[in-house]
């Protein structure tokens, strides 16, 4: 029986009763798409094989020697929370729809894909995205892409001697493009950051009863079922039970001075003061730095950070429309658009992202965000939330402007901001914030099975 990935119940993976069809999708599946896998330190590795049998037999090694299976991976977690031992690492794999060419599937095969931004490739859909023109982007990414490379861990050591290793033992035809590394930043409360200094990953799509089940559940259902990041790999020995995801990954940099200073001229614009000043930022992110949502309380602070609400009794006078999270999750609806999200930060830093030295000592350029995320379709989500959502100023509401974090294209309407928190008096219209994300480039895989990678 096919498994089915339209039940919203969480996967009871260790279940007694746990039927054999999804016993045989999990140790199939690659790790880090139902469960997010640590990746504290992160190698990317983009690679072109040029020799169909060589990338063949590359990707049959590195599946069968170096990479574990999602199962796997959920029982190192439960075994190190209950304090027995540490996990191994992560290693992943995309391939590009050029990639699956190389690799000897022909233009038919690849229709196979149900996906079409998938087999565009990412290039194409610059116009469909308001992307900078190809020229723009990094070297690396302009070029054709056959596969990504993922390397996890909660140690830099295991991470660089890994990636040494697969480095080391690519084919002679094969080319390592270029590479990323990725570097996770926390707050002072150990909570993960991003380089505007925000609390980042605290939302997620759920899929495993583990972590569903610590979860409160009031107001906002975080239980997701496995149609939003998986589907049938079709070139898997049995896509009934093989499955694998789309994966996008974009280079996002971020002018983290120029952030900054819109912060601060939000709050003195709209005459912000004390404490109230942090107001303004978390209306451009949706939450405050701690990660407070601002449609639950005018200032930051008090307890772990919630995902447990919803946008229903806010006209946009507490969190604006525009707020970076309630673009991407209005939660009222759209729940088969959200995407696993598996991202990390790169750049080195000299500051700390979270205080409040002043913009001058923050960096302009050369840190950012690998965005990443897990998609069981990139036209219903990554792309439809990037370009119905986030780049569309009437979204929910007509001339509520543009995503203020990552937004693309221009920004001509002018917007109000509302100066009380839950009052309805606004501010005068005013232009957008200028935009200070600049995608450098990037591109869709397709994470197949590893059914699929060891019978290559
Ligand atoms: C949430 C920052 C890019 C989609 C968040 C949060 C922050 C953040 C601080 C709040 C933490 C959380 O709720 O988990 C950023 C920055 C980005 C970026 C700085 C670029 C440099 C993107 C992109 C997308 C995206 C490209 C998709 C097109 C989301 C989604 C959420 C989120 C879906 C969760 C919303 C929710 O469920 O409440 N982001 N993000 N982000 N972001 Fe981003």
């Amino acid at each position: 029986m096919p498994v089915d990935l339209n039940n919203a119940l969480p996967l009871a993976w260790d279940s007694a009763t746990l039927d054999a069809d999804t016993k045989a999708m999990l140790d199939n599946l690659q790790p880090n798409i139902v469960r997010s896998h640590v990746r504290e330190h992160l190698s990317v590795l983009f690679v072109r094989f040029n020799d169909m049998a060589e990338g063949r037999a590359y990707l049959r090694r590195l599946a069968t020697t170096k990479m574990k299976s999602a199962r796997k991976h959920l029982q190192e977690v439960r075994d190190f929370a209950t304090g027995r031992r540490r996990g191994t690492p992560y290693v992943g794999v995309g391939i590009s729809k050029a990639g699956y060419r190389d690799l000897g599937h022909s233009v038919e095969d690849v229709r196979k894909f149900g996906d079409k931004v998938f087999r565009d490739g990412m290039k194409r859909r610059i116009a469909e995205v308001a992307d900078p023109p190809v020229d723009q982007w990094e070297r690396v990414y302009q070029r054709e892409i056959h596969a990504v490379i993922l390397i996890g861990d909660a140690e830099q050591e295991t991470v660089t001697a890994l990636r040494d290793e697969i480095v080391g033992d690519l084919p002679e035809s094969a080319r390592l493009l270029g590479e990323e590394t990725g570097q996770g930043m926390r707050n002072p409360a150990g909570d993960g950051i991003e380089h505007f200094g925000y609390v980042d990953g605290r939302s997620q799509p759920l899929f495993v009863r583990d972590e569903v089940d610590k979860e409160p559940k009031q107001h906002w259902n975080p239980a997701f079922p496995l149609s939003n990041v998986l589907v049938p790999d079709p070139f898997s020995p049995d896509p009934d039970r093989h499955h694998g995801s789309y994966l996008v990954f974009r280079k996002l940099e971020q002018n983290v001075r120029a952030f900054k200073e819109i912060e601060q001229e939000l709050a003195d614009g709209l005459g912000l003061t004390g404490s109230d000043r942090d107001r303004a930022g978390a209306m451009l992110v949706g939450r405050f730095k701690d990660g407070t949502p601002l449609t639950s309380k005018r200032t930051a602070g008090g307890g772990p950070v919630s995902n447990d609400f919803t946008f229903d009794a806010d006209t946009g006078s507490k969190c604006p429309f525009s707020g970076h999270i309630r673009k991407t999750n209005p939660r009222s609806f759209g729940r088969d658009v959200l995407m696993a999200r598996r991202g990390q930060t790169y750049g080195e830093r000299t500051d700390e992202p979270w205080d409040d030295s002043p913009p001058a000592s923050r960096p302009s350029g050369e840190v950012g965000l690998l965005f990443m995320a897990f998609n069981g379709s990139l036209v219903r989500q990554f792309e439809f939330t990037q370009q119905q959502w986030v780049n569309n100023a009437d979204f929910e509401n007509p001339a509520t402007g543009h995503d203020p974090v990552i937004g693309q294209g221009d920004r001509d309407i002018k917007v109000s901001f509302p100066k009380v928190w839950g009052k309805p008096e606004v501010s005068l219209p005013q232009g957008q914030v200028p935009q200070t994300v600049t995608m450098k480039g990037g591109e869709y895989f397709f994470a197949p099975s590893l059914a699929y990678l060891r019978n290559l």
